[in-house]
This record gives C-alpha cells, sequence and structure tokens, in this order.
C-alpha cells in the first residue's frame, strides 16, 4: 500500500463574487514507501492545495486520494501523517513544551512517551534551551523548527511538509535537509513542497514539477543529474596544450592549462592526454542543471 496515491485530483475555488479558480487539473501521482518526494513549483502553481488535500484540510472538487490505502481526510489516514503546513501558527501563549504535549494528547499518546518524544524532537530541532519560554517570543525560524517538531512527535511514517525550508535561515535550512536523510533512513517517507531548486537536487529521490495546476512531469533526481553532463572542466598539467588544438583553452599558466570537454570527445581527450604523459590536476562535470530544465518548463507553461 502506497504512502501517497493521487487519481485525477481537481479543485477549484470559488472566490469572492463568485470568481472561480482552477488551482489544480486532473492530478495523479504515486509515492512509494521510503521515498523523499519534491513537489517543485512556483507560487500559485497548487502546491499548498494538494497538500491541504492530502492531509484532510479541504476537499477535492474531482478525482480522490488516498494515504496508505484510506481515503484522506479519514482519521486512520490523518494519524499516520506528520503534517508541517505552509506558514504553521500556534497558541503564543504557550511554551514549546506545552504545545507538543496538547498535540501528544491530541494523537493519543500516553504522558511517558509524551515526555520521551517531546524531548526527542526539541533536541532535534535545537530548540531545548527554549522549550519553556511563550511561543510569543521565538523568531520566525524558530516557530518553523517547532512546526516541523510538532510534525515528527507521534514518530509517524510519512511527513508531509509545506515548504519546511521557508523562513529558516543557512543553518536551519542545512538543519532541515540533514532530518529530512535521517527520516529517509529510518525508512521514512517524506513528501515536501518547495520552489528551491537546490533543495531538491540535495535530498530528493524524485522530484514532480507543478506549474498551473498541473504536474508538468515527474523525474528522477539522479537521472537529472547524471543525463544532465554535458562535459567536463579539466585542469592539466605535463603536457602541453599545443598538442589540443581543436579545445578552446580557457586558462593557462606555467605548468599547467584548462579547458572543457564536450561529453563525445571525453574518450579522445584522455587518450591523448595520457600518451603525452599529461596529467589530470582537477576534472568536475559540467551539467545541464534541473534549474534550466525546471525554467523551460515554467516557460512552456506561461
Ligand atoms: N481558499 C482559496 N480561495 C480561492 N483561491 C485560492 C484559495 N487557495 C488557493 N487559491 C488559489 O489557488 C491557486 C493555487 O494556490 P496554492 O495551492 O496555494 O499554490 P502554491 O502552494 O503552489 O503557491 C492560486 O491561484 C491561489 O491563488
Ligand atoms: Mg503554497
Amino acid at each position: 500500500m502506497n504512502p501517497i496515491e493521487i487519481e485525477s485530483l481537481s479543485k477549484t475555488y470559488r472566490g469572492r463574487r463568485g470568481k472561480v479558480v482552477v488551482a489544480l487539473k486532473d492530478l495523479n501521482l504515486s509515492v512509494a514507501a521510503g521515498e523523499v518526494f519534491g513537489f517543485l513549483g512556483p507560487n500559485g502553481a497548487g502546491k499548498s492545495t494538494t497538500i491541504k488535500t492530502l492531509v484532510g484540510q479541504i476537499r477535492p472538487t474531482n478525482g480522490s486520494a488516498s494515504l496508505f490505502g484510506q481515503p484522506t481526510g479519514a482519521a486512520g489516514a490523518r494519524i499516520q501523517v506528520g503534517y508541517l503546513p505552509e506558514n504553521p501558527t500556534f497558541y503564543d501563549f504557550l511554551t514549546a513544551q506545552e504545545y507538543l504535549t496538547m498535540i501528544g494528547r491530541i494523537f493519543g499518546m500516553s504522558t511517558e512517551s509524551i515526555r520521551f518524544e517531546s524531548e526527542r524532537v526539541l533536541e532535534l530541532m535545537t530548540l531545548t534551551e527554549a522549550a519553556r519560554r511563550p511561543i510569543r517570543g521565538y523568531s520566525k525560524g524558530m516557530v518553523q523548527r517547532l512546526g516541523i517538531a510538532q510534525a515528527l512527535l507521534h514518530n509517524p511514517d510519512l511527513l508531509i511538509f509545506d515548504e519546511p525550508m521557508s523562513g529558516l535561515d543557512p543553518v536551519g535550512r542545512a538543519l532541515v535537509k540533514q532530518i529530512i536523510l535521517e527520516l529517509k533512513q529510518q525508512g521514512k517517507t517524506i513528501f515536501f513542497s518547495t520552489h528551491v531548486i537546490a533543495d531538491v537536487e540535495e535530498v530528493c529521490d524524485r522530484v514532480g514539477i507543478i506549474a498551473a495546476g498541473k504536474m508538468q512531469t515527474v523525474l528522477n533526481v539522479a537521472d537529472v543529474l547524471k543525463s544532465g553532463i554535458e562535459g567536463y572542466s579539466v585542469k592539466v598539467s605535463g603536457c602541453s596544450s599545443d598538442l589540443f588544438p581543436d579545445y578552446k583553452i580557457s586558462k593557462q599558466e606555467d605548468g599547467w592549462w584548462s579547458t572543457t570537454v564536450p561529453r563525445a570527445q571525453y574518450r579522445g581527450f584522455m587518450e591523448q592526454l595520457f600518451a603525452n604523459d599529461g596529467q589530470i590536476e582537477f576534472i568536475e562535470p559540467q551539467r545541464r542543471s534541473l534549474e534550466a530544465l525546471f525554467l523551460d518548463i515554467i516557460d512552456q507553461v506561461s
């Protein structure tokens, strides 16, 4: 039973004065157990609408979705998910400790397990020191980290995070990425939305690109990064660049030079280099990034 199954999901909002907004059109997706899935799209693409449907906050206009085989909105589906909403807000007169206790009770956890698990998630999100202060005094990043802490409290097998890195400083972003990878190692399934491409490249197994309410494509991230290699930037020593008249030498100094070798010429270049006692000082793949791909797709849609 897949953690997430979405079938022909559509959502139409009726705004003010009956204005119709088609937020999602016929979206299909399966996410398998143990996957880290990135849901990438520009603002207004339909990411939060999809996520709110998954956690049962809103009802679809058409189509359906299920979590571990149970229809979204059902208590049996909800209890298996840790959910971080976009822009989480809390009763700010509570302390983090009190808030987590409340969440633990809602999930039916025992007093003992609430104590143990809240200590664990506070520590994980570096909130231990602030745990007994009212949330009112927290920075934006601390509120976001508390949002992740409450999602992890009942140790669910599926995590759904709506823009988990937003509002975090570089240290906080690195922490969240590390936690996502740790959760994956524990066999959890993570589905998160973002508009930041680097976040996807670093932690996701697959990425779904959504724009204008439609899933444009679903890709294996490793494949994109690999197939995207267009050539290699190399720094060479030990032989003269004169032996390579077909290559544009980008930099040359005493004893070394550098150039870019197209993927198709890689083998021939290396053979000639080694035949002339040349050495590689540095080599780096030059790839067509996920960013270029993403921008192409967004361009076609708009
Ligand atoms: N409650 C609502 N009423 C009317 N329109 C909405 C509502 N929520 C979202 N929308 C619209 O639906 C579209 C998708 O929004 P959303 O799912 O929040 O996108 P994302 O999370 O990708 O930025 C946008 O055009 C947004 O303005
Ligand atoms: Mg959103």
